[in-house]
Order: structure tokens, then C-alpha cells, then sequence
């Protein structure tokens, strides 16, 4: 088998693709034969140990796999050999060949592509727990999306469409703002060049009711601005670089709510509650309530240039590596 190794924490750069003996499960594991690794912006901060959560090295990167079971271990019921499922290994996905607790894969839902699959969870999984667990977003409400053309912002255009909102989708280049249109978003803003603030307010014909920030730094302030009476603003990342310091007064003004997402977190401590929110994706996803787009695929040797080009903000929508 082949997989990405990470043998130091160091630019992303020094990772490298290594030849080991393929796996053969052990009791109660399967064997899965990994189609498409879904990359997100977190295994480019794990590799370069700017991840709150340093793994023992040497390890190899990858948080979420969709592929075919090859071989199954002793004692293991409930999956066959040929079946397509995916999984949240949280490390070790970007491999040809990756070895799972046989409780940890699902099958794949509905008609999904396994790149779909691959790229579902950590995105999707998070969105759907900030939107219904953490608050509860309404029909009819105004959604402002920040980075809504990457994996958490198509997301969260997609869910906060099949809640019945409606969606401001703010990016930085127009194919973002175009595939964020297609996932269902009602309106769009370049927020590098337009008044972010003064632009949400004017579409949503007053303040927005949620905010979903994944990505901080200077946009976040205005976007809280834009919040209107009784608005939550939901924290989610710093893709943009700098931890946003916000003024308070902006939260008691309009009685706002600010909303922590730690969904990773959360997945450990209420593994009940987490399950009950995967099997609820999963049908969401199988019955086509959710539409997930189709990701850009880059060979399992280009590693390096799938995290820089996620990194350095030239795709659009979701990343898997095919080995
Ligand atoms: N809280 C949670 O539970 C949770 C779960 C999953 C992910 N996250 C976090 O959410 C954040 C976004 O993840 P993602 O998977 O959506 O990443 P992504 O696909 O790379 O999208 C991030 C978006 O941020 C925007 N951005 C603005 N400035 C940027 C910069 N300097 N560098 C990179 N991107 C920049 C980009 O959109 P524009 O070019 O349009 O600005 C980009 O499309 C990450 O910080 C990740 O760790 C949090």
C-alpha cells in the first residue's frame, strides 16, 4: 500500500508518499481500499503542527475516506467484502489502503459519487450540528455565509437551503460566488471589494438573522455589524489567518448571540448524540434532501499541491486525493 507520511511538523512541503506492506485487519477491523480522501484545510494545519491536537509522529494525514471493504477480520458482522461505505478515521486516510474498526464505516449513501462521499462528513457533519443542535436555524430566515465557496461555506449554503432559509453567499472570486449560487444561495457578495456590512444589510432588507463564519480575521467585525435583532453569529474557523478580537458592544446591541461550533469535539464527548447526527446526514444525503457538489480530485502523489492549493485559496468547493 501506498500513504502520505508525515514525519516531521514542518511546511507542508516535506510530506511524502512511502511504499508499506498492505494491511491485513485484525479482529473486529476491515480493510478498506480508500477511492477518494476528502482534504480539508485541518490536515494542512495537523501536517504543519498548527492544529490545537498534535498526533505522535511519524503519522499519516486524512480525516475522512470513502472506498471499497477489501478484507474483513475475525468476528466482524454487518460488513461484506465488495461493499462501498465511508469513514471518519480523524488520521491515516490519505492512503491506498487504510485499516477501520468495522463499527466506524457506513455504507455510502443513496447515488453518491465516492469523492461525494469522501467529502461529506467533516463538512456537512459540522453544518448540520451548528444549524440544528447548537441553534436551530428557521425558514425564511436570512443566512450570511462567509468563504461559501469552500467546503464548510457550500456546506452550509446547502443545509441552510434545505432548512427552507435563505442564503447570502460572500466569497472572494465570482466562481466561488457561482458555485455557492448552484448549491442553493439567493444572492452573493465579493467581500474583498464590496462593503460587506452595508451590502448583507441591504439584501436581507435590514440585518441578517445568522452569520456562519469559518474564516475570522477582517471580515469577521462587519459580518457581526450586519447582524440584525435577536442574530446569531456562528464561530467556525480562521481560514482567514488572524483570531478576530470582536467589540462586545456589538453583541449586547440588538440582543445578538455569539455561537461556538467545536462539531470535533463534540463527536468524542456525545458519541450518541454524534451517531444519531451521522444517520440523520447519511438519509438527508441518500434521499437527495442535500446535494452535495462533486469535488476536485488530485492523485494521491499530489498531496503537496492539494493542501497548498487549499491553503492558498484557489479552489472552489471540496478536495480528495485519489490514490
Ligand atoms: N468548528 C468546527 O467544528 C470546524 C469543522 C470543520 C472545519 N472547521 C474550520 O473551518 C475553516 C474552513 O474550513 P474549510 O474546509 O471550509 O476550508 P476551505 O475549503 O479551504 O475554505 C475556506 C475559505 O476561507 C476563505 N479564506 C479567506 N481568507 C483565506 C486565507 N487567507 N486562506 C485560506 N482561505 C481563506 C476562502 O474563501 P474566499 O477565497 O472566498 O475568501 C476559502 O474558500 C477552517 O479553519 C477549518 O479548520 C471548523
Amino acid at each position: 500500500m501506498r500513504a502520505v507520511t508525515c514525519s516531521e511538523f514542518a511546511p507542508i512541503d516535506r510530506l511524502t508518499v512511502e511504499e508499506h506492506p498492505d494491511p491485513t485487519p485484525s479482529a473486529g477491523k476491515v480493510v478498506v481500499a480508500v477511492r477518494a480522501a476528502g482534504v480539508n484545510f485541518v490536515d494542512g494545519l495537523f501536517v504543519q503542527g498548527k492544529y490545537q491536537i498534535k498526533p505522535p509522529l511519524p503519522f499519516t494525514p486524512g480525516g475522512e475516506v470513502a472506498g471499497d471493504v477489501v478484507a474483513v477480520g475475525d468476528s466482524v458482522t454487518g460488513v461484506e467484502i465488495g461493499e462501498r461505505v465511508l469513514a471518519m478515521p480523524w488520521l491515516g486516510g490519505f492512503a491506498s489502503h487504510v485499516e477501520l474498526p468495522a463499527a466506524s464505516v457506513v455504507p455510502v449513501p443513496g447515488a453518491l459519487s465516492y469523492g461525494q462521499a469522501a467529502a461529506l462528513v467533516q463538512s456537512y457533519g459540522t453544518m448540520l450540528f451548528a444549524f440544528t443542535r447548537r441553534m436551530q436555524v428557521q425558514a425564511g430566515e436570512w443566512v450570511l455565509v462567509l468563504g461559501a465557496g469552500g467546503g464548510i461555506g457550500l456546506a452550509a449554503v446547502d443545509v441552510a437551503r434545505h432548512l427552507g432559509a435563505r442564503v447570502i453567499a460572500a466569497a472572494s472570486t465570482a466562481d466561488k460566488r457561482a458555485a455557492a449560487m448552484a448549491a442553493g444561495a439567493e444572492a452573493t457578495i465579493d467581500y474583498e471589494a464590496d462593503d460587506l456590512k452595508a451590502r448583507a444589510r441591504e439584501i436581507a432588507g435590514g440585518g441578517v438573522d445568522v452569520v456562519v463564519d469559518p474564516v475570522g480575521d477582517r471580515f469577521a467585525e462587519p459580518a457581526l455589524r450586519a447582524l440584525g435583532w435577536k442574530g446569531r453569529y456562528l464561530v467556525i474557523g480562521f481560514a482567514g489567518g488572524e483570531i478576530p478580537r470582536l467589540p462586545m458592544n456589538q453583541v449586547l446591541l440588538n440582543n445578538r448571540t455569539v455561537v461556538g461550533i467545536d462539531w470535533g469535539a463534540w463527536t468524542l464527548r456525545e458519541p450518541g448524540a454524534s451517531q444519531a447526527l451521522l444517520s440523520e446526514l447519511m438519509e438527508l444525503a441518500g434521499s437527495g434532501a442535500l446535494s452535495p457538489t462533486e469535488p476536485s480530485e488530485y492523485p494521491l502523489d499530489d498531496v503537496v499541491r492539494a493542501l497548498t492549493d487549499l491553503q492558498d485559496r484557489k479552489v472552489g468547493g471540496k478536495v480528495v486525493l485519489v490514490p
